[in-house]
């Protein structure tokens, strides 16, 4: 048996007749850039996160830049985020000239630790590094399943700094029954094909309910112009595709159904491996209502079990082999191993194992069975 760690193509079958029509319509209208299709997503995804406003972008980094950059994030500041991420939420913080400042994670969910992110705000005051003067915090709901978001933003009201969401994994997730993108002041989404929710090809949005902050981020995404022409600002092309526009709108439509069958087939791989020692599997927190972008486990010997269920016909995934911190990117920064030691020792367990709403019970018990074989053989 084989098991793609992603099946785009099942997807696409499933929802042909809706995803020719949505494309007909821009090609029909020629509204390729921005226009009327993108601001109808727009219209769908602000209410779909529980926010007044979305502003469509041309993918989830340049939602983070945007966002961070409305919010005055700029040269001399710091924004503080955690190691383990895709390296797009320390480049957004360093394309606005400010610092990536690291927080370690809590080990049971793999996102920020609140405890150290009030140790990180209280040793930056007490010694100020390079005269960086903290200005946000970025958490990123990894996975699919929210950071701890009510004591990292009292900190950021008690210590007035902005919280923009990393939402990129996390489209539908809730933290107490709010959704991703409504807990700080702005939330990014990443839209990238293979995300819960992908477009066919790059987009990003970004969401908040602060209509000014909306309006200064349309601006921007324009070349700063309010009125054709007229640039009041220097800005920049951000615009979101006609096209993504329309098959985003289309998508939506079925995300929370994705969503649900994500959660279906986290069921069913925790019912298969419960019992096995050897793999850990992703913590949920009571808080959270996870949606399994990722299915991340954790296990000795990783990278002896991919191969292992490479030669087997299953794909898998590693999210992220190197934190932030670590990658040659950021030797500038002058961290060393050991600096953030739960991210760093959880980057050398880390395997995602295939999920996605088209994945059968069959599969799942292939890949479940294929992993006990695995592990325990080796344990002999
Ligand atoms: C956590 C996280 N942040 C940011 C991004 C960047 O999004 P994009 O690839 O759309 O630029 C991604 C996705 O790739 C992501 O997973």
């Amino acid at each position: 048996m084989q098991v793609p760690f992603l099946d785009l193509k099942a997807q696409y079958e499933a929802i042909k007749p809706e995803i020719h029509q949505a494309l007909q319509a821009v090609i029909d209208k020629t509204a390729f850039a921005g226009g009327p299709f993108v601001t109808e997503f727009e219209q769908a995804f602000a209410p779909f996160c529980g926010c007044r406003e979305c502003v469509g972008v041309g993918s989830g980094t340049e939602a983070l830049w945007i966002a961070l950059r409305a919010l005055g994030v700029g040269p001399g500041d710091a924004v503080a985020t955690v190691p383990n991420t895709f390296i797009a939420t320390a480049e957004a913080i360093s394309f606005c000239g400010a610092t990536p400042i690291f927080v370690d994670i809590a080990e049971d969910t793999c996102t920020m630790d609140p405890h150290l992110l009030e140790d990180c705000i209280q040793s930056r005051l007490a010694a100020p590094k390079n005269g960086q003067r903290l200005k946000a915090i970025l958490p990123v709901h990894l996975y699919g399943q929210t950071a701890d978001m009510d004591p990292i933003l009292e900190l950021a009201d008690r210590y007035e700094l902005a919280v923009v969401e990393d939402g990129c994994q996390a489209h539908g997730a809730e933290y107490k029954g709010r959704r991703a993108g409504s807990l700080g002041v702005a939330g990014a989404f990443s839209f990238y094909p293979g995300k819960n929710l992908g477009a066919y090809g790059e987009a990003g949005a970004v969401t908040t309910n602060n209509t000014t902050l909306a309006e200064q981020m349309r601006i921007f995404r324009d070349h700063g112009q309010p009125r054709r022409y007229y640039h009041d600002v220097v800005g920049w092309n951000g615009r979101m595709d006609g096209f993504q526009g329309a098959v985003l709108k289309t998508k939506l439509v079925h995300l929370e159904r994705w969503n649900d069958a994500r959660n279906e087939k986290a069921a069913w791989y925790r019912r298969q491996l419960a019992d096995l020692d050897e793999v850990v599997l992703p913590g949920v927190a009571d808080y959270a209502r996870h949606v399994y972008h990722l299915f991340a486990i954790r296990v000795r010997h990783r990278d002896r079990v991919l191969a292992a269920l490479t030669e087997k016909g299953i794909g898998c995934g590693i999210h992220y082999p190197v934190p932030v911190h670590l990658q040659k990117a950021y030797a500038f920064l002058g961290h060393r191993p050991g600096d953030f030691p739960v991210a760093e020792r959880i980057a050398a367990e880390l395997l995602s194992l295939p999920i996605f709403p088209e994945l059968t019970e069959e599969q799942v018990a292939y890949v479940a069975a294929s992993l006990r074989d695995i592990v325990t053989t080796r344990n002999r």
